[in-house]
């Protein structure tokens, strides 16, 4: 249990709702857990037609934890069986039956916008914001996003968005299709809590079967896409380049890179 992710049920609408403000709620294994824990909750229960991500305070999330990246990098490899709370959450992102929706405020960052790759529907405010620094980083794309974002967007934007690691706003973010629709940053909150318990209201079992068919039979492909990203992310946590990435973000200098093969 954590409570920076905050969990409620309401007209057929589960909430989970980031809550780690005073860091951009950067994602903990513990709160990668409650993520994952809520999406099986809700494969599960009856109850539950709709899951809704959002966030407290002025960012939706700033990605993973660089704390933990960085004590990850410093651990070796393990082989083991059992998941880690990230790998089921990607998981359980990509294998959801039931829809999946996004009230995007302030910056995402990383998996803050690779996470949106899966969700039915996302919805952003006005000045939020999208960045994938995972090259910046010295790491790799990560939940599929090497698969996914291209066909959504087309090579060159994805290229440009994950090789420059550059930042664009909720219209940007709109007219390539990563965005359904942007609201004032005030209605978001209330806006899309409507639109998801209309949602939930909706006959469920058409509502499960009308996604599983846009989303289409390539389920195992983003699943096997996100394994290789999975093998390349673990090596490079471990990199030189991981390192002096890391440090110089938590040392508020740029990165330097120059002296690395
Ligand atoms: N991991 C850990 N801590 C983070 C974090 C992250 N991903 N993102 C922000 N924080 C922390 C900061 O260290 C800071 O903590 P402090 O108050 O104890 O110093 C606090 O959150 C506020 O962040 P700050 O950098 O002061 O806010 P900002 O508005 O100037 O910048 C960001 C916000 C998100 C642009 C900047 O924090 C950032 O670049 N974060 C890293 C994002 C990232 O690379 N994520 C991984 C993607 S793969």
């Amino acid at each position: 249990m954590t409570d920076h992710v905050i969990v409620t049920v309401e007209d057929g609408v589960q909430t989970l709702t980031l809550n780690r403000p005073d860091k951009k709620n950067a994602l903990t294994p513990e709160m990668y857990a409650a993520l994952a824990d809520g999406i099986e909750r809700a494969e599960s229960d009856p109850k539950i037609r709709v899951t809704l991500f959002q966030a407290n305070g002025d960012a939706f999330t700033a990605g993973n934890d660089l704390g933990d990246f960085a004590k990850a990098g410093a651990t070796p490899a393990t082989q083991s069986n059992e998941k880690t709370p990230v790998a089921r959450f990607l998981e359980n992102l990509a294998t959801a039956e039931k829809p999946l929706i996004a009230s995007v405020n302030g910056l995402a960052v990383g998996v803050g916008v690779t996470m949106l790759l899966h969700c039915d529907l996302v919805y952003a405010g006005a000045s939020s914001t999208y960045q994938m620094p995972f090259v910046n980083l010295g790491l790799v794309p990560e939940a599929g996003s090497t698969l996914l974002l291209p066909r959504l967007v087309g090579l060159q934007k994805a290229a440009d968005l994950f090789l420059t690691g550059k930042k664009i706003g909720a219209e940007k973010a709109e007219a390539m299709g990563i965005v359904a629709e942007v609201f004032a940053d005030a209605d978001l909150r209330a806006e899309v809590l409507t639109r998801a318990k209309t949602l939930a209201s909706k006959a469920p079992n058409s509502v499960k079967i009308t996604k599983a068919l846009l989303k289409g039979d390539d389920r195992s492909a983003v699943l096997a896409q996100q394994k290789k990203e999975g093998e390349h992310f673990g090596a490079q946590l471990r990199s030189a380049e991981v390192k002096e990435a890391i440090s110089a973000f938590f040392e508020k200098r740029p990165a330097d890179f120059s002296k690395l093969s």
